[in-house]
């Protein structure tokens, strides 16, 4: 009998779940395991340098710490390390600001250590990818400094984005924009020039018509490249190419001109992709060629072009990660997704958390975000932003954020194409809430009195064990502060321990390495509008039961489940992957 038939008897009455958009989706690809085509159906676990482990035991994690935690990189079973920024930088923006694209931040390590650091990923068969971010420099990288000592119009100036002010002493900026962490996108220098800056003041913007700029970016991926890195995430890949061509439209006028054209000023333009095509060639100059992976908050339609095999290869999708916990959304998700994937012949990729969102268990035990949350940065902002802000922690159900939470990791890791996982997700680690205004680092905290928390709280450093100084993070206290409950989910406490979420990553993290083959699933009727089902092939099954009554699994081998499935039955919030 099939699951259909099933579950059709036994919910029988009860309606036939959505429309099928497709019943099967998906391409059939090179195995995983070629060395070209790793990154097709990795798991991508991001490592936020500062935050994942702290060697020397002064606050702040590092390459030395990373090395240390190989052993536990291994067991969890992740295919690739994303390592966000561990550049030289100020850190206004978490290293987001970059000083020097070439070097290690000294309170992080050295080159040497970050070769020890890929030798021992390597050696465990573990990819490692590093973050570029070409948008902006810090305002402390070289050539910054040397454009602030250089005249207006000079070529040192040229590197970034100045311009006159406004008004008879040109002392009101160019334009009236917004940055995206709040005030104003325009600093004004000493002799009275400004420069544009999308992101914080220090953060000012690169201006990639010059070729210098372009150049120096070749430069830097081979540099990476040349140290056997294996892949790229490219920070703001949509807003390298800029048309700034006099006179400049106002902040009303840039909002209404459409992003999904690739004519807009600022936003996804057409010609940013002449810049990957460059890249490409360069990444395709290694054997194997190197990877790479677009943070493009772009218009769905337009996300195919960054993830071709003629652009960067791959492109994240944060749909999944912006939607409530419910079956048709999820659904629509997944089959939009596909469908884009097929389109750009890459595959799909799977965010759930990352260190820019709400963690995914704080985010599920929260009321539903506010109607229209897409998959803009500003939709994401407004539905970060609302949790952040507007929900206070007394509506939180942790239980029941991470029940679900629980079940969308397994939706997730069972999904065709990459996953990318957030460090401490694997632990079922709530976003840290109360984090005390003097202890907070991220600037749109700073930039946003009143209305935005930031970002600290998915970047509150892991805990590894269930005491001792910064919970087995350093030996002292770590950067931010880490809350008591912080015990219960450390390493130790669910190392070993039947059903923590930790061992459920790892048993599904190896499972998928064994069950995965072509990318593609079967969608399956279960009778039950809140209850999905696909099938991958060779017998691979996954239901997961967005409801709260229990679903009659299927005859077969329950591999793994998110919740206990007693008698045969799903419990509600639940995933289970049954072999058949
Ligand atoms: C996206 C990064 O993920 C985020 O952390 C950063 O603040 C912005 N880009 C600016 O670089
Ligand atoms: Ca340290």
């Amino acid at each position: 009998m099939t699951l259909a038939q099933q579950a059709s008897t036994q919910q029988a009455g009860t309606q036939q779940s959505g429309t099928h958009h497709a019943d099967l989706q998906g391409a059939v690809v090179a195995p995983t395991d070629s060395a070209a085509t790793w990154w097709r159906q990795a798991a991508v676990y991001q490592i936020y340098p500062r935050s994942f482990a702290d060697a020397n035991g002064d606050g702040i994690g590092d390459l030395q710490g990373i090395i240390s935690r190989v052993p536990y990189l291994t067991e969890l079973g992740i295919d690739a390390v994303w390592l966000s920024p561990f550049y030289p930088s100020a850190l206004a923006d978490g290293g987001y600001d970059v000083a020097d694209y070439r070097d290690v931040d000294p309170r992080i390590g050295t080159l040497e250590e970050f070769d020890a650091m890929v030798a021992a990923l390597h050696g465990e068969g573990i990819k490692v990818v590093v973050d570029i971010v070409p948008n902006h420099s810090s305002n402390d990288h070289v050539w910054f400094q040397e454009a602030l000592a250089a005249a207006p119009g000079s070529p040192a100036r040229e590197r970034y984005i100045f311009r006159d002010g406004k008004g008879p002493d040109g002392s009101e900026p160019p334009t009236d924009w917004q940055s995206i962490f709040g005030g104003p996108a325009w600093t004004r220098v000493a002799d009275g020039q400004w420069y544009l800056h999308l992101f914080a003041p220090e953060q000012p913007d690169f201006n990639w018509a010059n070729p210098e700029v372009r150049d120096d970016f070749l430069e830097t991926l081979r540099f990476w490249s040349d140290r056997g890195v294996d892949g790229f995430r490219i920070d703001v890949a949509h807003a390298l190419t800029k048309d700034l061509t006099d006179p400049l439209p106002s902040r009303a006028e840039l909002d209404s001109i459409p992003r999904g054209g690739g004519e807009h000023p600022i936003w996804d333009r057409d010609d940013v992709h002449e810049i990957y095509a460059e890249w490409r060639k360069v990444f395709d100059s290694y054997d194997p060629p190197r990877t790479a992976v677009a943070e493009a908050w772009v218009e769905r339609h337009r996300r195919p072009r960054y993830a071709s095999a003629e652009g960067l290869g791959q492109a994240f999708e944060f749909d999944l990660l912006t939607q409530a916990f419910d079956a048709a959304a999820f659904k629509e998700v997944v089959v939009d997704s596909l469908a884009l994937a097929a389109e750009s012949g890459s595959s799909s990729t799977w965010v759930l958390s990352n260190h820019d969102v709400v963690r995914h268990a704080t985010r599920y035990g929260l009321p539903p975000l506010p109607t229209g949350v897409g998959s803009t940065e500003q939709d994401m902002k407004q539905g970060a932003g609302w949790v952040l802000a507007g929900a206070p922690e007394d509506q939180l159900d942790r239980s029941r954020g991470e029940r679900r939470a629980r079940a969308a990791s397994l939706f997730e890791l069972a999904l065709p194409g990459s996953a990318y996982l957030y460090q401490g997700e694997e632990l079922g680690l709530h976003e840290v809430g109360d984090i005390p205004d003097e202890a907070r680092q991220d600037p749109t905290f700073f930039r946003n009195p009143g209305v935005d928390k930031g970002r600290d709280g998915c970047r509150v450093p892991l805990p590894w064990t269930r005491s001792g100084s910064s919970y087995g993070f350093g030996d002292g206290d770590a950067h931010l502060p880490q809350p008591d409950w912080f015990a219960d989910y450390s390493v130790e406490a669910e190392s070993g321990v039947p059903g923590s979420t930790l061992e459920m990553y790892r048993t599904a993290l190896r499972l998928r390495r064994e069950l995965q083959t072509e990318e593609r699933l079967e969608w399956v009727a279960t009778g039950r509008e809140d209850v999905l089902a696909f099938r991958r092939p060779g017998g691979w099954l996954t239901v997961t039961n967005f409801g709260a009554a229990p679903f009659p699994l299927p005859a077969g081998e329950v591999l793994v489940a998110s919740g206990p499935v007693a008698d045969g039955a799903l419990p509600g919030e639940s995933t289970a992957w049954v072999r058949q």
